[in-house]
């Protein structure tokens, strides 16, 4: 266990102007009577953040870590140019500075044949998600899809979900893409393979045959929602003791619907209310049968600049998470303008909201600085992030990380803040880390601030103003605790500016 293993660390003697009575304050203590994570199960609706048992408001920084096809979850054993999700894959994570990881748990992969679930996959799901735990990360329940199944040159829903006799035979995928559809095999799967490279991924969704699937996911036709609603459930039940679940990200990327029955569908903000509420109700109705406390991160159109959701999942915005992507395109605009509009989503739909996907590998110079300025921005507007993908940041089969990836992944931010934090900004040229919040008094728990060891390899220096306001201590070689000193008794606003030696 990670945390134990450096609770002995000791208190920094920092501040010679510290008053005596915060020595007395016992960090040590702290820590060892709270052992492990904490559970994370509430939104503050007044600041938009995601709050934890203590009230410290939380931080994320993380990756995604998604298997696109059988045996649908990524192999525990680490093989240089391979994409693992094992002990060192968490140990690299963890010492990179990361705190969540959004875990794939394929429908497909769970449920291969309708109503009959695989033990054996979910229990690999629950001992990667149990391994992040014993590193400290976090995982965000996501049930991933990109195009729904395999009918579709996709993957997602099960192989039993779509059939091939629900579009005429002259509109099957992916027609109108091409004028005439693929030749499929016995189970309706588009033959060769090879030609689904032929058509774009994100286009496919313009197909009669894609869009047909969706609207019948959408309308529960054959019990098609009640299916994925029971699903979610069956995961529920599996993880709702979980300390380290952060949330239930309902559906990926969730496309629009039947587009080709109903092109109002394409206005954006309407799918959102009008066919993925529903469903996304039915699903947190099942899984608040066996689990009241975990979030649910819904997602709304890909393409949309507003959410057009009428309200959150079953109502609560203090139960849910409003998970979305920005990639460029499809949004127009600067990254710092679509945090701003999900800012006004929070506000309108009173959650908080997460980026759950951006892109993070390597590309051209501009795509390097848009990722810079995605930092930045995400960090000046006090928005947690999740890139894409974990397995980008390796350099082929040699196992090392790219720097330019991992600088950023590395960065310095508060993953736990004891009140509300007005800004923070890390600049990873100087390495120089500034906190300002207002301290709640009645919150005994620290603030957590992540100081990766890659990007502080000879430690760093601390000033908290006003002097003596917080104590400190190291948690780990990446965690730096900050006690509210037992000497403050109101709200006071603090200032925590960190530098490189
Ligand atoms: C269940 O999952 C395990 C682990 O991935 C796999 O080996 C097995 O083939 C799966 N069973 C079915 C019926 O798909
Ligand atoms: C969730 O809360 C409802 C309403 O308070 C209650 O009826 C239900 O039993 C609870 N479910 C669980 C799993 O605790
Ligand atoms: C933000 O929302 C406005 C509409 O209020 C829209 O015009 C603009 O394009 C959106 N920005 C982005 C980057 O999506």
């Amino acid at each position: 266990m990670v945390f134990t293993a450096f609770a002995a660390a000791s208190l920094l003697a920092v501040f010679s102007t510290q008053p005596a009575g915060v020595w007395a304050q016992d960090a040590e203590g702290w820590y060892k009577s709270h052992p492990g994570m904490s559970r994370i199960n509430r939104v503050n609706q007044d600041s938009h953040q995601i709050v934890d048992e203590f009230g410290r408001t939380r931080f994320f920084h993380g990756t995604n870590v998604v298997m696109k096809e059988p045996p649908w979850h990524r192999p525990l054993e680490w093989v240089p140019g391979v994409s693992s999700f094992g002990e060192e894959d968490v140990q690299n994570l963890h010492d990179l500075g990361l705190n969540v990881v959004r875990l794939g748990h394929s429908w497909a992969g769970a449920e291969p044949v309708r109503g009959q679930y695989n033990q054996t996959f979910l229990d690999i799901m629950k001992q990667q998600t149990k391994m992040a735990e014993d590193h400290g990360l976090y995982v965000l329940v996501d049930v991933h899809q990109d195009c729904l199944s395999r009918h579709f040159c996709g993957n997602g829903a099960p192989d039993w979900f779509a059939q091939p006799d629900w579009v005429a035979r002259g509109k099957m995928y992916p027609f109108p893409l091409k004028t005439t559809p693929f030749p499929v095999d016995e189970r309706g799967f588009p033959t060769p393979e090879s030609l689904c490279s032929t058509v774009d991924w994100a286009l496919s969704y313009t197909s009669v045959a894609l869009g047909n699937a969706f609207g019948r996911l959408y309308n529960n036709y054959d019990g098609l929602g009640d299916a994925f609603a029971a699903y979610w459930k069956k995961l529920a039940s599996g993880y709702a003791e979980t300390t380290n679940v952060v949330g239930y990200n309902l559906l990926n990327e969730p496309w629009v619907g039947d587009t080709w029955a109903d092109p109002t569908l394409l206005v954006p903000g309407v799918a959102d209310h009008k066919v993925m509420e529903g469903l996304w109700n039915r699903a947190s109705e099942q899984i608040r049968t066996v689990d009241n406390d975990t979030l649910i991160w819904f997602e709304g159109a890909t393409l949309d600049v507003l959410s057009g959701f009428n309200n959150v999942p079953l109502g609560d915005g203090s139960k849910t998470v409003h998970s979305f992507h920005y990639y460029s395109p499809p949004q127009m605009g600067t990254i710092a303008n679509t945090l701003d509009n999900r800012s006004k989503d929070n506000e309108r739909l009173r959650t908080a909201g997460v980026l759950t996907e951006l892109t993070f590998w390597m590309g051209d110079d501009k795509q390097m600085q848009g990722l810079a300025d995605a930092m930045v921005a995400t960090d000046a507007k006090m928005f947690s992030w999740i890139g894409w993908a974990y397995e980008n940041l390796y350099d082929g089969t040699t196992g090392q990380p790219h720097p330019e990836l991992a600088k950023h992944y590395s960065r310095a931010y508060p993953a736990a803040v004891a009140g509300i934090p007005t800004s923070f900004s890390f600049s990873d040229s100087s390495a120089t880390f500034k906190l300002q919040f207002t301290a709640d008094p009645n919150i005994d728990a620290p603030t957590e601030i992540i100081l990766p060891p890659s990007t502080f390899p000879n430690g760093y220096s601390v000033e908290v103003s006003p002097d003596g306001s917080l104590v400190q201590h190291t948690v780990d070689k990446r965690t730096l605790a900050l006690f509210t000193s037992n000497s403050l008794k109101d709200a006071t606003d603090i200032t925590v500016t960190i530098t490189r030696k």
